[in-house]
């Protein structure tokens, strides 16, 4: 899974011309079996869903109840309706503006019964990495959690910041998470169209998790076609 998070960027005349975009050019690499899940904000989803299918379309968060007085919030029923088929739960900047394990895992099981296909956000910071307890944190984020469809570790210090880990310590770090019973395991977090390659290229990375990089036809095309080289090496290697 390729995925683009657009964050709180974009409205509808822009978003529904790069989402075209990308369906076009991803659809010549169907046989490939990778699949493009676009992540908009939740008021464009509906604008979005003559392009999109469920299969295409998630959130980027979800409240931790179906519905109920809580003014300001949408609910994972409601992204169901509106098209989504995923959501992200526990990204880093939901956790920095309070969320903790505890509604992190009220926020999974509740995505679950709406029928969506949660994608667990992990991640150290860099204090945590640098006292060499990375691997253990985010282990902890994990073991208390209802299993997610998938999970995607995002460091923090690699968001948004161009800086990524070693390829060492992603692949440490993916092995780690696939210990807990989950396969589908993302890496995001600077992702570009010159590390994409390498990225995917690394033992136990499932898929992509692209941020800033996806908010521009040409850079996420890049990014998908650097994938497809990388994955049909591996198949000629195999
Ligand atoms: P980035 O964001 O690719 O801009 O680093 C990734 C994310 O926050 O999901």
């Amino acid at each position: 899974m390729i995925a683009a998070n657009w964050k709180m960027n974009g409205v509808r005349a822009h978003s529904r011309s790069l989402a075209k975009e990308i369906i076009t050019f991803a659809a010549k690499y169907k046989e490939q079996g990778w699949r493009i899940v676009l992540f908009p904000p939740a008021t464009l989803l509906h604008s979005l869903n003559d392009i999109c299918n469920d299969e295409m379309l998630g959130a980027q968060d979800c409240h931790h109840e179906l519905e109920g007085a809580y003014t300001g919030s949408v609910s994972a029923s409601q992204l169901r309706d509106g098209g989504a088929g995923f959501v992200l739960i526990g990204h880093s900047e939901c956790r920095a503006r309070g969320d903790d394990d505890a509604l992190i895992g009220l926020k999974l099981d509740t995505a679950l019964k709406a029928g969506l296909k949660p994608i667990l956000c992990v991640g150290e910071s860099l204090a945590i990495r640098d006292r060499g307890e990375a691997v253990d944190f985010v282990k902890k984020q994990i073991c208390s959690m209802p299993l997610p469809y998938a999970i995607a570790y995002e460091p923090l210090w690699a968001i948004g910041t161009g800086h990524i880990p070693d390829k060492k310590d992603i692949e440490q770090m993916h092995k780690a998470i696939g210990q807990s019973g989950i396969k589908r395991i993302l890496y995001g977090g600077s992702v570009n169209g010159e590390n994409a390659a390498s990225l995917a290229s690394i033992e136990g990375v499932g898929g992509l998790l692209v941020g800033g990089a996806s908010l521009n036809a040409a850079d996420f095309i890049t990014i998908l076609k650097e994938v497809s080289s990388s994955l049909a090496m591996r198949e000629r290697n195999r």
